[in-house]
């Protein structure tokens, strides 16, 4: 049977993740791998997560068990108001921040509407943008015309996949701009609180927080697999998603909204993350030594102050994606650059996590890496 005729219009815009694609060629644990956004495993609070679910089940019972508000549950808005000090109205709990970005998408772009974005940026925001037929645009490609403009979305702290930081001139530019154009920034932040080094740069949700929706998650600091998120922004803006979520999944998983809040609220959150950047900061540092050590001259990469990423740059003329099968061969896997471009370009460069890896294999896996660039011709 022929099922195209079948399709809405926007599925021939939806993008498929290479990121996804290759994980299913390979199995993570046979191989090195630099690819995915993993956080390190050894970061999960497993007793925490134990404990904090028998008091929950003992305290609140059926209750943790039930439907609840689509906003979310109070209990944890109110954790989540307390430590960013933003109030609990404008806080919106997201089923995840990925759930977050298509939301805002959704309630702000009509097809053609343009969203502005810089390059390279996260893949995954991109897969949401074109699947609402959103014209994507780059602050390259602009130019001065920004009539079209619905919202800019930026992912400021230790981008993903750069690893660069806004700083407060930049952040400060960017709402001078869309208070010049009168445009909404879309602020994605889930690596926000993984700091290995330099000073917090306040977020441009308070530079601007009438036009600055703020993205964050629990995927970074808890566990990626309780899916949970949250969103500040302007009530009225705030309010359109609440009515959006009613029809995406009615309300954000109660259970663990309960464990979430419990976890945060209690203190563990930061114990746990004192713990994780520790363990992170080393990572960096050794991915950065690493680099020094192994790749040839006339490649470069950046240096984060935090968050899970590093974005390498090969000498012009190197194709990360024609290279893509013999590292994956050699045993070792990175993210093609060009796929975090919404036009495809910089194909000499490649995205590397360094959280995911034990750091015992973190050598040979760079040293296998620079091998195959080396091994590698330009085109
Ligand atoms: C910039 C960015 N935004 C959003 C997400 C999605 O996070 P979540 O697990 O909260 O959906 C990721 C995940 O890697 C990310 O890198």
């Amino acid at each position: 049977m022929k099922y195209d005729k079948f399709f809405s219009a926007d599925v021939g815009s939806f993008l498929r993740s290479p990121v996804r694609e290759i994980f299913k060629k390979v199995d993570l644990a046979s191989i090195y791998s630099f690819a995915g956004g993993y956080p390190d495993a050894a970061t999960f609070p497993i007793d925490d997560v134990r404990r904090i679910s028998a008091q929950v089940l003992d305290r609140y019972g059926a209750k943790a068990l039930q439907y609840g508000a689509t906003q979310g549950l109070t209990e944890l808005r109110e954790v989540i108001s307390a430590r960013y000090g933003v109030p609990m109205e404008r806080v919106q709990i997201t089923t995840s921040s990925q759930q977050g970005i298509d939301v805002c998408t959704r309630v702000l772009a009509d097809p053609g509407d343009v969203v502005l974005t810089s390059a390279p940026t996260y893949l995954g925001a991109l897969q949401s943008f074109r699947s609402y037929r959103a014209d994507v645009r780059t602050f390259e490609d602009i130019g001065d015309d920004f009539s079209k403009v619905k919202f800019c979305y930026v992912i400021p702290d230790f981008q993903n996949p750069s690893g660069e930081t806004m700083d407060l001139e930049q952040r400060e530019a960017l709402v001078a701009l869309a208070r010049e154009h009168d445009f909404l920034i879309v602020e994605d932040c889930p690596y926000r609180e993984l700091r290995y080094s330099g000073e917090p740069v306040p977020t441009i949700y308070s530079l601007a927080p009438e036009r600055t929706l703020h993205l964050g998650t629990f995927s970074k600091v808890f566990a990626p697999g309780f899916r949970l998120g949250w969103m500040f922004g302007p009530e009225e803006l705030l309010d359109k998603v609440y009515v959006c979520k009613q029809s995406l999944d009615l309300c954000p998983p109660i259970l663990d909204q309960y464990l979430a809040a419990e976890f945060m609220g209690s203190g563990a959150l930061d114990a746990n993350l004192q713990k994780s950047i520790a363990l992170y900061r080393g990572k960096r540092d050794k991915m950065l030594a690493l680099l020094e050590k192994y790749m040839p001259a006339g490649v470069s990469w950046t240096h984060p102050e935090g968050g899970l990423f590093l974005f390498v740059t090969l000498p012009e003329g190197f194709d990360t994606v024609a290279l893509y099968d013999r590292a994956l061969t050699a045993g070792v896997a990175y993210v093609a650059g060009s796929f975090f471009y919404p036009d495809g370009s910089h194909r000499n460069t490649m995205r590397l996590n360094f959280s995911f890896l034990d750091t015992a294999r973190m050598e040979p896996g760079i040293r296998l890496l620079a091998d195959v660039i080396r091994s590698a011709s330009p085109l």
